[in-house]
């Protein structure tokens, strides 16, 4: 039997850790079938230099399942650590389209001690659809996600 060194496999266990997302994926469920206004949920990990989505609920799959960080509203919200709303996406040039019917977005990164290691991003079927509540709740659930990624 080969047995594997242990930085090796601490980086393997970490990746299964990562991957086998249940917790979050409960989660996403979870908002998906209680918040109306939330068309499409996905959480994003940081991986890199780029976001790799993880589970996500919603109507269809988008094309952006790897982005680069600082590329779109995910990828700015990664590098400034800092949720972004975008009440009409259609007046955001950094938006990157995925669904037609999508009319606003929120992305809320998932930090822990500073460092983000990812987010969660709900698009909108409906225009200036994020308040300040949604704002803090979902900061609120990022934080709770953080002990998960
Ligand atoms: N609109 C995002 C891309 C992800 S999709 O909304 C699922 C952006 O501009 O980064």
């Amino acid at each position: 039997m080969i047995f594997l060194n242990y930085s090796f496999s601490e980086k393997k266990i970490k990746d299964i850790i990562l991957n086998s997302s249940q917790v979050i994926s409960d989660v996403v469920d979870f908002l998906y079938e209680n918040f109306k206004h939330y068309s499409w949920i996905g959480i994003y990990i940081v991986k890199g230099n780029y976001l790799v989505l993880g589970p996500w609920r919603g109507k269809q799959a988008t094309e952006h399942k790897k982005i680069p960080i600082g590329k779109g509203i995910c990828g700015s919200a990664a590098t400034s650590g800092k949720t972004e709303i975008i009440s009409d996406v259609n007046y955001d040039k950094r938006y990157l389209a995925c669904f037609v019917t999508t009319k606003s977005e929120i992305v809320v990164p998932i930090k822990k001690d500073g460092e983000i290691l990812g987010e969660i991003d709900i698009d909108s079927d409906y225009k200036n659809s994020f308040s300040k509540e949604d704002k803090l709740f979902l900061e609120k659930i990022a934080d709770m996600l953080s002990k998960h990624i």
